[in-house]
């Protein structure tokens, strides 16, 4: 199968190449394939005819991109619309990737996030990742949007740098406030991958490790599994002011995907494996 990869050099998108290994692989980085010149992906897909393409390009500086909506905007939002009508065009298989900065954060934290929940995005990255979310759904039938969080492997990320800051100091400030799932980039490639050979219904699904922990506990576990002896200080989000708002919530329901027959591993279990395979050789 004909497999074309956006966004190439990122940290899902190697994952995913992994996953995808024995399958005819084009792969683009920001330079081969820039998502949002209209015309050059019109071309570029209509010429290598992908029966599939697995879009892991994004502009994902939460932070930075308060500052700058409008560069967020044209990779989030005119890159992914530019992938959904090139690939309505040429019939392929459109897989996107979406977070859960679309939602708002303050569901109560009994309850996690559906599907189909009122979006709310507070944030500029939440934003032009719902508008990338609408633009495909607009543009093309035959897509997948898989909504993942807290996502880590190859390259920096969470888990690095909190071994990292362990390994230097003797105590460490970690909010305690936020609740979601840590993330293994191989096991959303590996979802992505069973979604495709059990052929899913077309549609938008939650897709993160299961189970559901604080930024704290990951901190605590990550600590636990490295042998790290540094202490770790619970501190609130208010405590820990950034530019782009956090969400409390950012819990996922995988119910609908679960229910397609796709097992998902917990965060913990993910966890473990990444250490052993990505952190302890190296
Ligand atoms: N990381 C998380 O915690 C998280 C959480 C929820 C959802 N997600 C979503 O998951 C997906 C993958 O995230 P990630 O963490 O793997 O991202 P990443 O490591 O930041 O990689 C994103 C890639 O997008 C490429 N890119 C940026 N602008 C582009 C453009 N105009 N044309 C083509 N490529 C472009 C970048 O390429 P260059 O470096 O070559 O410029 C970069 O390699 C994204 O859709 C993200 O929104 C991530």
């Amino acid at each position: 199968m004909k497999i074309l990869i956006t966004g190439a050099n990122g940290m899902l998108a190697k994952a995913v190449k992994k996953r995808f290994e024995k399958e005819e692989l084009i792969l683009t980085g920001s330079k081969e394939l820039d998502i949002t010149n209209a015309q050059k992906v019109a071309e570029f897909i209509s010429s290598s005819n992908p029966k599939v393409i697995i879009n892991c390009a994004a502009y994902t500086a939460v932070d930075k991109a308060e500052e700058e909506k409008e560069a967020a905007r044209k990779v989030n939002c005119e890159g992914v619309k530019n992938l959904a009508i090139a690939s309505a065009k040429n019939n392929s298989i459109l897989i996107h990737i979406s977070t859960d900065y679309v939602f708002g954060g303050n569901l109560p934290l009994e309850k996690a996030y559906k599907e189909e929940d009122p979006k709310e995005p507070v944030t500029v990255y939440g934003i032009t990742k719902l508008e990338g979310e609408n633009q495909i759904c607009q543009n093309t039938t035959k897509f997948y949007i898989f909504r993942t969080a807290w996502l880590y492997g190859e390259g920096n990320n969470f888990v690095r740098t909190m071994i990292k800051l362990g390994k230097e100091k003797n105590e460490v400030n970690v909010v305690s406030d936020q609740y979601g799932s840590p993330t293994y980039a191989v096991d959303l490639a590996d979802i992505i991958y069973k979604a495709l050979e059990k052929k899913i219904p077309y549609g938008i699904y939650h897709a993160t490790s299961e189970g559901f922990t604080t930024w704290y506990n990951f901190t605590k576990e990550i600590f636990k599994l490295v042998n790290i002896p540094c202490s770790i200080n619970p501190v609130t989000t208010e405590e820990f002011p950034r530019p782009a708002k956090r969400p409390k919530n950012s819990m996922l329901s995988k119910e609908k995907i679960v229910k397609q027959g796709i097992i998902i591993p917990t965060w913990q279990n993910g966890l473990e494996r990444y250490i052993k395979s990505e952190i302890s050789q190296k």
